[in-house]
């Protein structure tokens, strides 16, 4: 990159070329650059528009467009040269512009802004990142679905503060990771709408003298709408801080999900097994598999979340209208952007791999007096009191732990010791299978609601 002084863009003014390090401080094209595409983009419809409104002339529009089209396809070949004197991506390619078809390359700018160029260029960008996560969240969620189908039946202890607590079927507790994934995909398509309006047109704050048609702009670049003040469009960034708390929430249950999966992979749960394509080893000790892919997505949460503190402190002691402040949001926004595709696309790779380990989820669930409500509700059938139940079955679950038995595994004998009202026909409420059976209602963990819940799934994707 070369960093030659003095800026012909704004460079009228000024009677010293800037400080060499005040260039490279203020300059931001080596992360900007990123946008080239959307710029291009954007300064296409612009001089389209003008061209349209009689601005520009039809031959000076055709020069200025193939002039743009030639540029970005040296970008993309890597043959462009970037200049850290001339800041950023905007004014690069308005100079390669000028360089290479001459002085019309100057008037692209009319009517335009970099103010509202760079705020038409972040949405622009931005639309398609939301697009592109979309993308992986269904993804994922079709590989949470199979496996949710293929496991409708399997047994495992349900948690509460990580102690046993019910059976609950691994195909349910897929699904609640489905739901989570769910409303992510929800928020994510509601922040679309808002990103998806137009800034171009605001020009620096105010607006332009010259007889712009923003409707041609907004058309042409598929907005939704354009932004209805010139001075909230040139400076609001609420598009972007809002991507990063829904991104922060997805990465929030990406986390979690990472947590369990560190912890059932582990040598004490042993419930399920990762392909050995997603873990690494360790450089000493041999026996060593690690879970690296859900522990570094469980850590790098931790950017996304600071992506949104950032942007939120960015924002809050901002005057109207631009500031310089606001090229301090890309950064940030680009890193939630690539931290939330990159984690949802080794989720979606890794799921449908997962391999539970039947009998250890099984025997787990076995322990535990996780049918411990089950004998409860067994006793309010007959007529107890719920509260006395509970009361009698702690009593039954204190005889477990001293005798080392679970209640499955007592005598009829054993457990009426507790209730007289307790016969033969307990054991069945005891099994685990009938434990999950008998929880069949809309989102119970019955077998039976599993395979309603995938269809519904399958379904709310299918209208996607
Ligand atoms: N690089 C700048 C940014 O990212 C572009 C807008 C600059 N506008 C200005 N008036 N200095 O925000």
């Amino acid at each position: 990159m070369s960093t030659e002084k003095t800026n012909q863009s704004w460079g009228g003014r000024f009677s010293e070329p800037v400080d060499t390090f005040v260039a490279r401080f203020t300059a931001s094209v080596e992360f900007d650059k990123r946008l080239y595409r959307h710029d291009i983009m954007g300064s296409i419809a612009h001089a389209s528009m003008l061209a349209q409104v009689g601005v520009l002339s039809d031959a000076e529009r055709d020069s200025i467009v193939d002039g743009l089209k030639q540029i970005q396809g040296e970008i993309e070949a890597g043959q462009f040269d970037w200049r850290v004197d001339l800041e950023d991506v905007h004014m690069n390619i308005e100079a390669k512009l000028t360089e290479r078809i001459g002085v019309t390359g100057k008037k692209l700018h009319t009517g335009r802004s970099r103010n509202d160029q760079v705020a038409t260029d972040i949405r622009l960008w931005l639309r398609d990142e939301i697009d592109l996560i979309l993308a992986e969240i269904t993804r994922l969620q079709q590989g949470l679905l199979e496996q949710a189908e293929r496991e409708a039946e399997t047994i495992m202890p349900g948690f509460t503060h990580l102690q046993t607590a019910q059976p609950v079927t691994f195909g349910h507790h897929l699904l609640a990771w489905f739901e989570m994934l769910s409303r992510d995909h929800e928020r994510l398509v509601d922040c679309r709408k808002r990103t998806n309006r137009m800034p171009l047109g605001s020009a620096a704050l105010a607006g332009t003298t010259y007889p712009i048609d923003r409707s041609i702009t907004c058309q042409l670049l598929g907005f939704e709408a354009v932004s209805g003040n010139s001075l909230d469009g040139v400076s609001d960034r609420d598009f972007a801080i809002e991507f990063c708390a829904a991104a922060s929430l997805a990465m929030m249950h990406l986390s979690r999900f990472s947590e369990e999966l560190v912890l059932w992979t582990s040598a004490q749960f042993q419930f399920i097994d990762l392909p050995d394509r997603f873990c690494t080893g360790s450089s000493i000790m041999p026996q060593k598999k690690n879970p690296d892919v859900p522990e570094l997505v469980r850590g790098k949460s931790g950017r996304v979340f600071g992506a949104l503190t950032g942007l939120l402190t960015l924002m809050k002691g901002q005057p109207l209208a631009y500031n310089k402040d606001n090229q301090e949001d890309k950064e940030p926004l680009f890193d939630a952007a690539d931290t939330l595709r990159d984690s949802l696309r080794a989720f979606a790779d890794m799921i449908p791999a997962l391999k539970p380990r039947h009998a250890i989820m099984r025997e787990a669930a076995l322990r535990g007096f996780s049918t411990a409500t089950d004998l409860a509700d067994y006793l309010v059938r007959k007529g107890l009191p719920f509260r006395d139940c509970h009361e009698i079955v702690g009593h039954a679950v204190k005889y477990g732990v001293d005798n080392g038995k679970d209640l499955a595994e007592m005598s009829l004998e054993e457990l009426r010791q507790f209730s007289d009202q307790i016969e033969q026909d307990v054991f069945a409420v005891l099994t685990l299978e009938g434990s999950v059976n008998a929880r069949d209602h809309i989102g119970g963990t019955a077998p039976n609601q599993v395979r309603a819940a995938v269809k519904r799934g399958r379904e709310l994707l299918a209208s996607r």
